[in-house]
């Protein structure tokens, strides 16, 4: 465990960040490390995942677009049109490149952390997790519920959130990516909604 590579982490991300968005990456990093001590996840590995998977939240969807082609990263018509994941694909980049992060479980919760995808791992889970109910989160309608849930059963809560996420972007008319579809559906298939 090392204390001085996840403090050099915070020192660089606070200058890259805003500062919102910087308090909202120690939530999520806060509560992937207790979500990681309840179900028997390496909390070290989820502290990290927490804080870096918004590292390049910074940029806009134009830069992204940019700097995903600049690094030779190929953007499905699908990611294209659901732009708010970008900074999830382009932060898998970065956080390697940027923040010397070599760990593959942590790279992918930090790929995964905006749709979700079928056969999530338990990292993927938790920091998916963290980032919807994390302490500085805006009120949402069940979110108390979803917080208890979360730390009750991990595979139930994922899908409120999934389902409700899902709902949410039907009725503002967004694109669904087919990542979200594909968790959604992987998770109904194993009776987690019930
Ligand atoms: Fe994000
Ligand atoms: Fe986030």
């Amino acid at each position: 465990m090392d204390r001085e590579y996840i403090a050099a982490i915070k020192d660089k991300l606070s200058t890259q960040l805003p500062k919102k968005r910087y308090e909202h990456s120690l939530g999520v990093s806060y509560i992937s490390s207790a979500l990681a001590m309840r179900y028997g996840a390496d909390i070290y590995k989820a502290e990290l995942a927490g804080i870096l998977h918004d590292c390049a939240k910074a940029y806009s969807n134009k830069e992204l677009i940019i700097l995903c082609k600049e690094a030779g990263i190929e953007l499905l018509e699908d990611e294209l049109k659901s732009p708010s994941i970008l900074h999830a694909i382009y932060g898998k980049y970065l956080a390697r490149k940027a923040y010397i992060m070599e760990d593959e479980e942590v790279l992918s919760a930090i790929r995964w952390h905006t749709t979700g995808k079928a056969d999530m791992s338990l990292l993927d889970k938790i920091v998916y997790i963290a980032d919807y109910i994390e302490p500085n989160r805006k009120k949402l309608e069940k979110l108390d519920s979803i917080r208890r849930l979360a730390f009750e059963d991990i595979d139930k809560a994922l899908y409120e959130i999934v389902k409700s996420t899902i709902e949410y972007l039907d009725k503002e008319n967004v694109y669904i990516n087919s990542m979200s579809l594909a968790c959604y559906n992987w998770l109904k298939e194993k009776g987690s909604g019930y």
